[in-house]
């Protein structure tokens, strides 16, 4: 059974005010529990369709629906903060508080909650995302941009929002901060239930955590559906200048050979491979 709809987007288009036409049309329904990764070439419109999930940005047609509650609405921005929170891609642009506390206690704050909630949260949020009682009161600008990405997150964390967006989380940082990064996002996916939308540019993260694929070209839906049905499309892909996991494009150069055109790691070509290796489709391919 598909679970609870937390988003609904429905004949949705933005544009700018200089007349920028970003989003043209776009119908979709985000689930609770999700891992979604919204992908495409520079341009595509993938920042600006996330902004309009939270009411940042306004449809300019149609609607979108935040757990049944139009962004349109006047005076519903505190309620859909709650619902629905966005990382910018570059945490400079977001943080603005002299001390990490009171970064992370700005929105809680902001929408009323008591003095003794807002500590809670403070104290929870920070914990979940793994800001040591050190940092607390220390200024954000001078921590790795690692951690300030995790202050950005656990500011949004604060509300408790059912879905949360993070604009591009490993772009600038090394394998070992995006992998960290993104055990986190896992983490908070798995074991605290909230729904995890990443904007992204790197495919080998995309294959490794995420399971449902929206893939936007020039303001549209070019494809949706599980990762491994969009990247068995590599001739759809290749129109909004994506490719495949290099794995996935190895396993498709083999497609002779009989392997899968939809492999997402080293793991499951290895076990197609072996399997093959002795097998009857190997042999058929190799020796005919
Ligand atoms: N503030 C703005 N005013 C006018 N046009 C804008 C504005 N921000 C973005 N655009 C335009 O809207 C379109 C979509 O941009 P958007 O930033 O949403 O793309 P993106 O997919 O996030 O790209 P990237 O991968 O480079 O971050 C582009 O044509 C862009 O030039
Ligand atoms: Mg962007």
């Amino acid at each position: 059974m598909q679970s609870e709809t937390v988003i609904e987007v429905k004949d949705m288009h933005f544009a700018y005010k200089d007349g920028t036409e970003a989003i043209k049309g776009i119908n979709l329904n985000i689930h609770k529990g999700e891992f979604i990764a919204l992908i495409g070439q520079n341009g595509a419109g993938k920042t600006t369709f996330a902004k309009t999930l939270n009411g940042l940005l306004k449809p300019t047609e149609g609607y979108v629906k935040c757990d049944g509650i139009d962004t349109n609405q006047k005076g519903v921005i505190k309620k859909l903060v709650k619902k629905v929170g966005y990382v910018f891609q570059n945490p400079d642009h977001q943080l603005f508080n002299t001390r990490v506390d009171k970064e992370i206690a700005y929105a809680p704050i902001n929408v009323g909650f008591s003095h003794e909630e807002v500590e809670k949260r403070v104290t929870e949020a920070a914990a979940v995302a793994g800001i040591r009682e050190e940092h607390m009161k220390m200024h954000p600008f001078f921590l790795p941009k690692g951690l300030r990405q995790r202050v950005s997150i656990a500011s949004i964390l604060a509300l408790k929002p059912k879905v949360i967006i993070v604009d591009e989380p490993t772009t600038g940082q090394d394998y070992k901060q995006s992998i960290e990064i993104m055990n986190f996002l896992k983490e908070l996916n798995e074991n605290q239930g909230h729904t995890i939308i990443i904007i992204t540019h790197e495919m080998d993260i995309v294959a490794k955590y995420c399971k449902r694929l929206i893939v936007l070209c020039h303001g549209k839906i070019l494809m949706e559906g599980s990762t491994k049905e969009v990247f068995s499309k590599p001739d759809l892909l290749e129109n909004t200048f994506v490719k495949p996991p290099e794995v996935t494009q190895l396993a498709q150069a083999l497609g002779d050979f009989g392997l899968s055109n939809d492999i997402l790691s080293i793991d499951e070509l290895w076990k197609e491979f072996s399997s093959h290796l002795g097998g009857e489709k190997f042999e058929k391919n190799t020796c005919s």
